[in-house]
């Protein structure tokens, strides 16, 4: 590290790794510098013949604290510091020092040492490099006087090191002295092969406290975008809010509104009848939205989790659930789920994350403002079409379904109804094929209420997914294809359901109306809007800003649909 001007010729060595440290310091010797070296670094140039000052010499003050104090002196410092200034340089002549040109040096090795199985935390502390660090801080800092690249680049390069230095530094003691609280360790990270895995804070400590099991890396990133989409659902809206999250998207996103009959049975809660919460029947609207999706999901609740929704939730495959607290009843279903393993993280809901965020891919570093775009009823002003019906309930849908898209990998299409997202297309590379999913996803949900089926007896003794598997494919009409005929038949006592003729279904889902449609960016194509009309859409809002924006808002004229452009895009990755 170079750090002075042009007549100063010491040179300071303080070496860890002395690796390439004798050809260096004879190079130096050869140009002319005095060498001024610590204890070891000395020796090992002693050793070579290399002559070289004490670092005691020029501070007239011995090593002590067997090492722990060398280098720490104003000779050595207000040498690396000082300026071509008219007071600088009468202060140095005042002590008698001399400046220092360049300072040779490498830290402790921290991170080796605490990689090591048998390292404790007094061998960590040894390892704490104190002098060395002030040395490439000091150089650095006084890296101004010319204008050479190499200082800029070397100055650039110190306090990157002592930053990373610092943050293994960190990262140690968080582990040791604050795990479960400024730190969790991960079951594993995205796979069982990428471990360890952690997840931590620079804050004292996480808004997140696990109550129950051990998270892994996918259950956190389902979690921690859960809890943002219900947060800001029940902001929007003032209704307690849940979501049922699979691969870091929403399978099913919902506020409160009271269930009819053939919602609870299609939900499979009809059981509880009335007993069912406000959080317990948005729980049941999330979870019944796509019962196949959301099998083993990560739950988000936007209120505390009572005893029914425990129960609700105690019956469904499930691996977590985050809320900002658990009632003691709640605790005691949870608790027994997944033979005791089952998540429960309790989430600090008056945190407010950084506005920056970071992420790391491939080694590299990336960094944003974080998007905390607000979803008001603003948003939906700007009506482009003909028709311009929008009442409160399509405001109510079309928030949800936008708070739903701000948290559903892109491209994604949301279709929502009854307080409730209704069908999700997500992560397609092509917006009609987001929304022909999450088309198809509301034709499978609609035709689940159909009273054929919402009529049907299983045999006692069949699974809650079995149930939901058959009726899928029933809907599907993929019984004796993709489930066998026996399978199906199993299922019953009696004879099993003749299929649904296809007039049957065309005729049920034509009675599917004021469905509300959100993409998270324009529409390229006219076709969206289209196929979104077969799955009832009555109201549907994306970003404008298509070349194609008239042929979008004349088939929205042409379906007499009410269509709102606004100017948010809302990816999400
Ligand atoms: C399965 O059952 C359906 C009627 O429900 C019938 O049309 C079909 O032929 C059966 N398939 C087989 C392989 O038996
Ligand atoms: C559905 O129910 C109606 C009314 O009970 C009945 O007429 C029809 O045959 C049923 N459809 C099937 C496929 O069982």
């Amino acid at each position: 590290m170079f750090s002075s001007g042009t007549k100063s010729v010491v040179v300071i060595l303080s070496v860890s790794n002395k690796y390439g440290l004798v050809p260096f310091a004879r190079k130096l010797q050869g140009l002319g510098y005095t060498l001024v070296a610590s204890g070891g670094t000395a020796k090992e140039l002693r050793e070579e013949e290399i002559p070289v000052k004490d670092v005691s010499d020029i501070t007239g003050a011995p090593e002590m604290l067997g090492g722990r104090v060398k280098t720490l002196h104003p000779a050595v410092h207000a040498g690396i510091l000082s300026r071509k200034t008219d007071s600088d340089q009468a202060d140095m002549k005042r002590m008698n020092y001399d400046m220092v040109s360049m300072v040779v040096c490498n830290l402790y090795p921290f991170s080796e040492t605490v990689a090591k199985p048998d390292c404790n935390i007094a061998n960590a502390v040894e390892n704490i490099d104190i002098g060395g660090v002030t040395l490439l801080r000091a150089a650095a800092k006084n890296h101004e006087r010319t204008s050479e690249d190499l200082r800029k680049k070397l100055a650039l390069k110190a306090f990157t090191h002592t930053s990373e230095y610092d943050t293994n530094i960190v990262d140690y003691f968080r582990k040791q002295y604050s795990p479960n609280e400024a730190q969790i360790s991960l079951r594993y990270g995205m796979n069982p092969h990428q471990a360890p895995a952690q997840i931590f804070t620079r804050l004292e400590k996480l808004p997140i406290k696990v109550i129950n099991g051990q998270p892994g890396f996918i259950n956190l990133l389902d979690a921690l975008n859960g809890w943002q989409l219900v947060k800001e659902l029940k902001e929007a809206l003032d209704l307690p809010a849940a979501a049922s999250f699979k691969h870091c998207s929403p399978a099913g996103a919902a506020v409160y509104r009271r269930m009819s009959d053939p919602e609870l049975k299609a939900a499979m809660v009809d059981d509880f009848g009335d007993g069912l919460s406000p959080i317990a029947t948005a729980y049941a609207r999330a979870r019944g939205a796509d019962r196949m999706s959301s099998f083993g999901d990560f739950i988000a609740l936007s209120d505390p989790c009572d005893e029914v929704t425990a129960e609700v939730i105690s019956r469904e495959v499930s691996d977590g659930i985050i809320c900002p607290a658990v009632s003691a009843g709640a605790l005691l279903h949870l608790k027994k789920k997944k033979g005791g393993k089952y998540v429960i993280l309790e989430v600090d809901p008056e945190y407010v994350p950084s506005p920056i965020e970071r992420r790391e891919i491939f080694g590299l570093t990336m960094e944003q403002k974080r998007n905390d775009f607000k979803v008001t009823p603003d948003l939906f002003k700007n009506i482009v079409s003909e028709e311009k019906w929008f009442p409160d309930f399509a405001l109510r849908d079309m928030t949800i379904a936008t708070i739903a898209l701000k948290y559903t990998q892109s491209n994604s299409v949301v279709y929502a109804k009854n307080g409730q997202v209704i069908g999700i297309g997500a992560g397609q590379q092509s917006r009609i094929h987001c929304t022909r999913l999450a088309g198809d996803k509301v034709d499978n949900w609609y035709l689940r209420h159909h009273p054929n089926i919402t009529a049907w007896k299983f045999k006692k003794g069949v699974k809650r997914a079995e149930k939901s598997n058959a009726i899928d494919n029933y809907v599907l009409g993929t019984v004796g294809k993709d489930m066998d005929n026996a399978t199906f038949e199993s299922f019953f006592a009696g004879p099993p359901p003749a299929p649904l003729s296809e007039q049957e279904k065309i005729d049920f889902l034509y009675t599917l109306h004021g469905v509300s449609v959100a993409s998270d960016a324009f529409f390229p194509f006219r076709d969206n809007v289209d196929r979104a009309v077969l799955s009832g859409a009555k109201f549907i809002s994306a970003p404008g800003g298509s070349n194609n924006d008239q042929s979008v808002i004349d088939a929205a004229n042409h379906h007499k649909l009410t269509l709102i452009h606004h100017n948010t895009r809302l990816f999400h990755h």
